[in-house]
């Protein structure tokens, strides 16, 4: 029998309890279920709404209860409705009368409301160390590949040299602001819900104070009816989630074309890397190419509760009841994707020649060349046409900047002299951008520290 049956003459429908039942997916919050429980029968222990042995069966209950569902001993079937229809129940079959006082100034949607976010608020420091971890294998590939010339790209382009320290630091950039995106959203998150009742809070005179403090809240909600319809919490994660695997995806696809024949920069450990049913020289980077795929979903899962909540009215409707896959799926996935990509990172070999070799062809090194001569007096767009010219007759000729001869040089500008080829060596190019957020060794060297200090900022303790 359902909890609320009594204000009707019929059982509902087969269908309808299927369609209804949460307790598939939801069963997953029991633990901070039956934690918000334990905070509130404290709470109304405490302000002397229940008497204290009902609370004392009360609290003994619920710990049983919990214990009971950590072990598998107990489990729901649909009939249970929701998680926290399951466990009053449950409660109210194993202490009697004393299980029906737990509900007292309290309604399923701030009790929903306060288990998500406790969920979540867990979720968010997990994925955070997470990230923090892939975070600290850039660092330390960016620290050994100080000197890995390589060439920077610009539409795919081979545009200016750089190096992998360099490339490597530009992703854990993005990593740091999403590190900051995800802190930022738990310290939003952090409000207790518990108190706003069904949506217009409660007569009894609870303290809301004491309940947040008892699960580790920062602060009270503002509004009882915002509170229970409040679902910015899990869209906001899904957005820093999908902003973070946005950034998985762009690494995917870059190491995925660095696996190619056609680049050859690196290769993918076998541990991440898998074959063809029929091709037999095949080595896919299918762990790769799945967090480039799985950020779709991610995406999808953030478009699915922004077109839940777009038109509800306040405050709770039970659409709301769509919030929590989506939002187990985003952290799931996310969690899933994280380690395996920071592992597949540390174990890939670099092939530094062929990077170097990508770096030397291309007249990547004619922004340098333009340089020079706009070193000697000449303005820079007179420069850019000089050696736009160069590269053409280069490449009809077949050759590059390196070869030339200075006698080829001089016909173009006499300002050209013997220390051209050092101007426009690979090494220097890259040494002379020394300029902050530049690739030179000491520059990312600063880069590596910054990064490092905002690791250890938040480790230390
Ligand atoms: N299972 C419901 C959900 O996930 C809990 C809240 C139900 N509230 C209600 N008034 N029916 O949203």
């Amino acid at each position: 029998m359902k909890l609320w049956s009594s204000r009707f003459e019929k059982n509902t429908a087969a269908l309808t309890d299927e369609l209804n039942a949460s307790i598939g997916f939801d069963c997953r919050l029991y633990r901070q279920d039956i934690l918000g429980s334990l905070a509130h029968c404290a709470m109304l222990r405490k302000t002397g709404i229940i008497t204290g042995e009902d609370a004392e069966k009360i609290i003994r209950g619920l710990n049983e209860i919990l214990a009971d569902m950590v072990s598998g001993a107990l489990t729901f079937g649909q009939d249970a409705e929701d998680v926290h229809m399951a466990i009053e129940g449950e409660l109210t079959r194993r202490i009697g009368k004393a299980g029906g006082r737990l509900h007292t100034a309290r309604s399923r949607n701030d009790q929903v409301a306060l288990d998500l976010r406790l969920y979540l608020k867990e979720e968010i420091t997990t994925i955070r160390t997470m990230a923090l971890a892939l975070l600290e294998a850039l660092a330390d590939i960016a620290a050994q590949n100080l000197d890995t010339v390589m060439p920077a790209y610009t539409h795919l382009q081979r545009a200016q040299p750089t190096t992998f320290a360099h490339v490597a630091m530009a992703y854990a950039n993005m990593l740091r602001r999403d590190i900051l995106r995800l802190e930022d959203c738990l310290e939003r998150m952090d409000e207790c819900p518990l108190g706003s009742g069904a949506a217009t809070s409660t007569t009894y005179p609870i303290d809301r104070a004491f309940v947040a403090e008892a699960l580790g809240f920062a602060r009270v909600t503002q509004n009882s009816m915002d509170a229970v319809s409040d679902r910015d919490f899990s869209i906001e994660l899904m957005s820093d989630l999908s902003i973070l695997m946005m950034h998985l995806s762009r690494f995917s696809e870059e190491i995925i074309l660095w696996c190619s024949w056609e680049f050859r920069f690196a290769e993918l450990d076998d541990a991440y890397s898998t074959g063809s049913s029929i091709m037999p020289q095949k080595k896919n980077p299918d762990i790769a190419e799945l967090v480039r795929g799985k950020t779709g979903r991610i995406y999808g899962d953030l478009i699915t509760l922004l077109t839940v909540m777009k038109g509800l009215p306040l405050a709770y409707n039970k659409d709301m009841q769509e919030d929590k896959e989506p939002v187990f799926d985003a952290c799931d996935t996310v969690k899933k994707c994280l380690p395996v990509f920071t592992d597949m990172l540390l174990t890939m070999k670099l092939l530094p020649e062929n990077m170097r070799r990508a770096a030397a062809g291309g007249f990547i090194n004619a922004t340098d060349c333009a340089d020079y001569l706009t070193k000697r007096g000449l303005p820079f767009r007179e420069a850019y046409g000089v050696v736009g010219a160069l590269v053409k007759a280069c490449s009809r000729e077949g050759k590059t900047l390196e070869t030339l001869t200075l006698e080829e040089y001089r016909q173009v500008s006499p300002l050209f002299e013997s220390d051209i080829f050092d101007a426009i060596s690979l090494e220097r190019c890259v040494g002379a951008r020394r300029v902050p957020g530049g690739p030179a060794p000491e520059s990312v060297l600063e880069q590596i520290a910054y990064i490092r200090s905002f690791i250890s900022e938040r480790t230390q303790d």
